[in-house]
């Protein structure tokens, strides 16, 4: 697990990261945000939405079952095996398309869609302001974008050692490419000239299992590089198993949703 990529590399470890989706689609604040989410675009029967970054499309099929065989929801993610996995749940429904492409050329004409959504995808892009731009190419004048992600370098870990805790979760961050995705969203969106902008900010408690695969591995591969000494990645993750045996591991992720109109 040490050399796992993140997700911007997906198809290098496909059952990992599929694993890791399928998490978080059972978890129930995630399906909360998603509806709320929803809520936000206005999601109703007929409607045609876009979910960028869509991953096995955890998302994507709450909305399907909204807008029903004459609307449109459509995923687009970079990974040809997310998408794979994605098509082979969708079950050739006609509601539900999905394609293989960046979230920088969104496969479809201008003002397409009634809304356009991404969820813990901002955290991975290289441009951010463009793949917004893009976002708000394909959704019609009026129509809404809802962006949601984890703010990395704000996750809190329960430890008898504060100091070790916060280098830990700062190593884990370091690992990301945009760790500060969530609290920079407000202005991004704003940067990209969304109008009637909206935020809101979520925390969510995450078991010891999500930790393991969430943080162990960047921690791991940290000590590899060099980077930490091996020791102090060991007894922090001692640590925090003897927490989860005696029931108080308690790990909580930052979570940011910001929404908008064209
Ligand atoms: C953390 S996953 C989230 C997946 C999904 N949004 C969900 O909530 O379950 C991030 C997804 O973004 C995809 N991704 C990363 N970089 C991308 C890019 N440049 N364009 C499109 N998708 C990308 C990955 O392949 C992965 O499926």
């Amino acid at each position: 697990m040490s050399q796992m990529k993140n997700f911007t590399q997906a198809d290098v470890a496909p059952t990992y990261f599929i694993e890791f989706l399928e998490f978080l689609d059972n978890h129930r604040d995630i399906k909360r945000l998603r509806a709320e989410c929803n809520q936000r675009m206005n999601l109703d029967r007929g409607k045609k939405i876009v979910d960028v970054g869509c991953g096995i499309g955890g998302a994507t099929f709450p909305i399907a079952d909204v807008v029903g065989p004459t609307g449109l929801a459509a995923g687009i993610d970079l990974s040809a095996r997310m998408i794979e996995q994605a098509r082979r749940r969708a079950g050739g429904r006609p509601e539900l398309v999905f394609h293989i492409s960046d979230a920088g050329t969104i496969p479809y004409p201008d003002g397409f869609f009634d809304g356009a959504r991404s969820e813990r995808l901002f955290l991975y892009l290289p441009d951010r302001l463009a793949a917004l731009k893009e976002m708000k190419r394909v959704v019609k004048p009026g129509g809404y974008v809802c962006l949601l992600d984890t703010d990395i370098d704000s996750t809190a870990v329960y430890s008898a050692n504060r100091e070790m805790a916060r280098k830990m979760t700062s190593l884990v961050a370091a690992s990301m490419p945009n760790p500060n995705s969530g609290r920079e969203l407000p202005a991004l969106a704003k940067q990209a000239d969304l109008k009637n902008i909206q935020t809101e900010v979520f925390a969510m408690a995450t078991p010891h299992s999500f930790f393991l695969r969430a943080m162990a591995g960047s921690l791991t591969k940290a000590s590899e590089d060099g980077i930490v000494p091996k020791a102090e990645v060991e007894g922090f993750l001692a640590e925090q198993a003897a927490l989860d045996a005696r029931g108080d591991f308690f790990q909580i992720w930052m979570m940011v949703l910001v929404s908008g109109t064209v």
